[in-house]
């Protein structure tokens, strides 16, 4: 099985945590691509779905999914959304795709957080994968040498430009031994609007595609 395959499978697994109805938070990147798709199949049973990106809110207008506003949404009952990384407490790295923001903001909204990954995801310690940090554009400078200080190499994510018309710095060379400290002191730092760890507010269930069909994981 390909990657995408597996992908597809921890996707379509993360169907049966649906609610009856309703209003589904939808988050952004190559395996929720997956899960759009087969939610695309069920959309008549729901009243449609929270976006966590413009990618995302594009692919389901194209299913004819109605797009609604956070803000009259209200709480959702689940939240669906990929990983770069995770542990085994389902703390998380995201923001490969540089929604970070917007799928934490939807993720916060959300009773429940089901994350969906390929079974390479799971990692013992986070941070091999570089950490996306999105900032104000004039603090890119100022926000990168504060990140070194803490450890990491920050890398300008040069010709990008996120949905809410900021940067992203991606910081290398971290070994993340306390996720919701690091988490605390990026989000401290002036400039900084999302810092890509999902650790205080976690996912409660992983779904990971693998070899053996799809693995769940509780923390
Ligand atoms: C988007 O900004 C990210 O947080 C994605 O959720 C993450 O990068 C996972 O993407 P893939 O499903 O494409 O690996």
């Amino acid at each position: 099985m390909n990657a995408d395959e597996l992908k597809r499978q921890a996707a379509e697994a993360a169907i049966e945590y649906l609610p009856d109805g309703g209003i589904v938070g939808v988050g952004t990147g190559s395996t929720v691509n997956f899960f759009i798709d087969a939610f695309a199949k069920i959309k008549g049973r729901f009243e449609g779905a929270v976006s966590s990106s413009e990618s995302s809110t594009d692919r389901m207008k194209k299913h004819g999914i109605p797009v609604l506003d956070l803000n009259a949404a209200g709480q959702l009952d689940v939240y669906v959304d990929g990983a770069d990384e995770s542990n085994r407490h389902l703390h998380l790295i995201k923001g490969g795709g540089g929604a970070l923001t917007r799928e934490k903001i939807v993720a916060a909204a959300s009773k429940t957080f089901v994350c969906i990954a390929d079974e390479s995801k799971l990692v013992d310690i986070l941070g091999k994968f570089p950490l996306p940090v999105e900032v104000i554009p004039m603090a890119r400078s100022y926000v990168a040498r504060e990140l070194v200080k803490l450890g990491g190499n920050p890398v300008w994510r040069e010709n990008f430009v996120t949905d809410n018309g900021n940067l992203i710095l991606d910081v290398h060379d971290l070994e993340i031994m306390e996720p919701a400290k690091l988490e605390t002191q990026i989000n401290q730092l002036a400039g900084v609007v999302t810092v890509g760890i999902f650790a205080h507010r976690p996912a409660d269930v992983l779904i990971l595609g693998s070899r053996e069909g799809p693995k769940t994981i509780k923390p």
